[in-house]
């Protein structure tokens, strides 16, 4: 959702917040704004409706200072303008906020507190940083009247707070939202993730929910909203600066396509012992084992991942699967089995559906564990386990790297529950060599390019719809191929358990209509879906065909390198992935960053 960026202390501010917010971008990218202090009460606050490109281009050479704070927006209260762009500021304009999350009673607070004051737009943000600019002008210092109002404001946020009077000091708060600070020397920084803080510091402190942290340029105090100070070590991050970046790439989905048989190497070398055998943190295997029921709960591709491991972990932990929606599951938790597991598949760690889900699972003692990309997320420090995905960032809203190192490093715990449990297919089934197959697979699948996107150029150039269809784990794979083709190119789509489409569905099929087949290595599914793709072939649909090159025949048009059965989504999903990439291309999107979206889903 939307990103933060704050410095205060010797440093130039402006380059400090552009670069920042550039990096931050991924998170939300409907418009932006910089607050940069020039001195006391003097202040440029430049906003721009768009991309950090249109912000940049509005910034006069000359907006200097060393205090300043900016944000990126993912609107959700108030549409894309500069009105409704961050930061907002009170009623005297003396104070400027930028926030993250929503405020859920900001409608009771306006008329509580501020029925007298004037608002520019219809964010509930305005109403937070005019409630502190209304209890100063009541009596009270900056502090307490942050204070009052963390006490007063009620939903997710984080909040970085200046004073424009005294902008020596950055005010921060955090509940439910993501915010970081960064250690320098003679600055420190505030920021919704360490990305955008990576080229200023390797050195973080995490800022729980409830609290709150004032900044200045060489002092950071942390306490609760009562004044009780807190102690917080501080960490360094083993982030690199080279790999946020795009390098020679056109596009980070591409560069993130493209690294996944690194990932599943890094996978291979993170969870295997000085024997190269698989191993898995001890607690971690044992709460497997001691759950009657696996939960899997989780949002968008993360669910998919979900269901692409449902079976390797049923056959190989001997233990029921059961999937759930994050969105659902938060506020409708069904009826569970006496000794429930529940696994949060996540890559950012913030999903703010999913930590509902978590919080909840807390409250209810059920032990959790959280398979993510981000050590130090919140899921991860939430849950009593976590396992980590070893991906590197992921920068394109489109997941493609994440989910396909959520499926292995899955197969990696089912292995290990399977092996501790003696399991007879876990002991025939070699995943560090398994894994390995997996690479190259994706690699061969990856020396298709040309062949990939000339299909599709084919296939995709102007329908407005198309669908996936695949029995077993292969309709698990259509259901986020569908995802990805749709949220980027726009191209309604719908994945399909190939059977079930003369259920109904296939009265959509008619002239020309695409229907992309997954065909995996299992003769049974494989003979029952070449019928489905006679059904819809005699109703007209454009067919392609991406099929396991074990049983491909002559006229299939994609082939994809066999691997095992139980990780065949992982070696099926590379095509689809390509086939979105090149479909979003071929019109003139921007594949990084459609419309609408955010990288990481910090409001339910
Ligand atoms: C789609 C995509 C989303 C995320 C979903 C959950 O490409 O990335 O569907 O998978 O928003 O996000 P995480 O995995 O961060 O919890």
């Amino acid at each position: 959702m939307c990103g933060i960026v704050g410095v205060v202390g010797n440093k130039n501010a402006t380059d400090i917040l552009m670069q920042g917010l550039e990096k931050l971008e991924y998170r939300g990218y409907d418009s932006a704004g910089i607050y940069v202090s020039e001195g006391a009460s003097k202040g440029r606050l430049i906003k721009s409706v768009g991309r950090i490109a249109d912000l940049r281009s509005k910034l006069g050479i000359d907006v200097a200072g060393s205090t300043g704070i900016g944000h990126t927006r993912w609107a959700t209260h108030g549409p894309a303008s500069e009105s409704n762009a961050h930061p907002h500021t009170s009623e005297t304009a003396r104070f400027v906020l930028v926030h993250n999350g929503v405020i859920e009673n900001y409608l009771q607070i306006k008329e509580e507190y501020l029925s007298a004051h004037t608002f520019r737009g219809q964010t509930d943000t305005e109403i937070a940083v005019h409630l502190v600019g209304q209890f100063v002008e009541e009596g009270l210092s900056v502090l307490e009247a942050f204070k009052k109002a963390l006490h007063i404001i009620e939903g997710s946020y984080a909040f970085a707070l200046v004073d424009s009077e005294n902008p020596d000091t950055i005010y921060v708060a955090k509940n439910k939202s993501p915010l970081l600070i960064g250690v320098g020397d003679g600055y420190n920084m505030v920021c919704s993730d360490a990305m955008a803080m990576i080229r200023e510091t390797s050195e973080f402190m995490e800022i729980h929910d409830k609290e709150l942290v004032v900044l200045t340029k060489d002092s950071i105090s942390v306490s609760d909203y009562d004044g009780n100070a807190l102690e917080r070590e501080t960490y360094t991050a083993e982030l690199d600066l080279s790999d946020i970046g795009k390098g020679t790439y056109p596009y980070y989905m591409l560069k993130e396509i493209d690294e996944q048989p690194t990932v599943m190497r890094k996978l291979i070398s993170a969870y295997t012992d000085e024997a190269g055998q698989i191993t898995v943190d001890d607690a971690i295997v044992k709460a497997v084992q001691n759950a009657d029921r696996i939960y899997i709960l989780a949002a968008g591709t993360s669910y998919h991942a979900g269901f692409a491991s449902k079976d390797f972990l049923e056959k190989l932990t001997d233990t029921p699967v059961e999937l759930g929606i994050s969105s659902e599951w938060g506020y409708n938790m069904p009826l569970l089995s006496k000794n429930p597991l529940f696994i949060m598949i996540s890559q950012s760690g913030e999903t703010a559906d999913s930590r509902q889900v978590l919080v909840k699972a807390n409250e209810m003692g059920i032990p959790t564990l959280t398979v993510t990309n981000v050590p130090g997320s919140t899921l991860s420090r939430e849950a009593t386990h976590t396992m980590l995905l070893h991906a590197g960032p992921e920068i394109a809203v489109a997941s493609t790297k994440a989910y396909t190192a959520q499926i292995a490093t899955l197969a990696i715990l089912a292995k290990a529950v399977g092996d501790a449990n003696g399991n007879s297919k876990a002991a025939e089934f070699d995943l560090v060599r398994e894994l390995s197959l997996v690479a190259q697979s994706i690699e061969a699948t990856l020396s298709e390019k040309d062949l990939i996107k000339e299909k599709v150029e084919q296939l995709l150039e102007t329908t407005r719809n198309a669908f996936y269809i695949g029995r077993g784990n292969d309709y698990y794979v259509a259901m986020e191929a569908s995802l990805k083709l749709k949220e980027i190119s726009y191209i309604q789509c719908e994945g399909f358990a190939a059977g079930e489409l003369k259920h109904g569905t296939i009265s959509l099929i008619e002239e020309g209509v695409p229907v992309l087949a997954l065909i995996s290595n299992n003769e049974v599914l494989a003979s029952h879906t070449r019928g489905n793709i006679q059904e819809v072939s005699a109703r007209g649909a454009n067919v392609l065909t991406i099929v396991d090159e074990a049983i491909a025949r002559e006229d299939d048009d994609i082939r994809v390198r066999t691997v095992h059965p139980f990780l065949s989504s992982i070696a099926m999903v590379i095509p689809t992935q390509l086939i979105a990439y090149y479909a979003t291309l071929q019109r003139g999107l921007d594949v990084d960053k459609p419309r609408n979206l955010a990288k990481s889903v910090t409001v339910e």
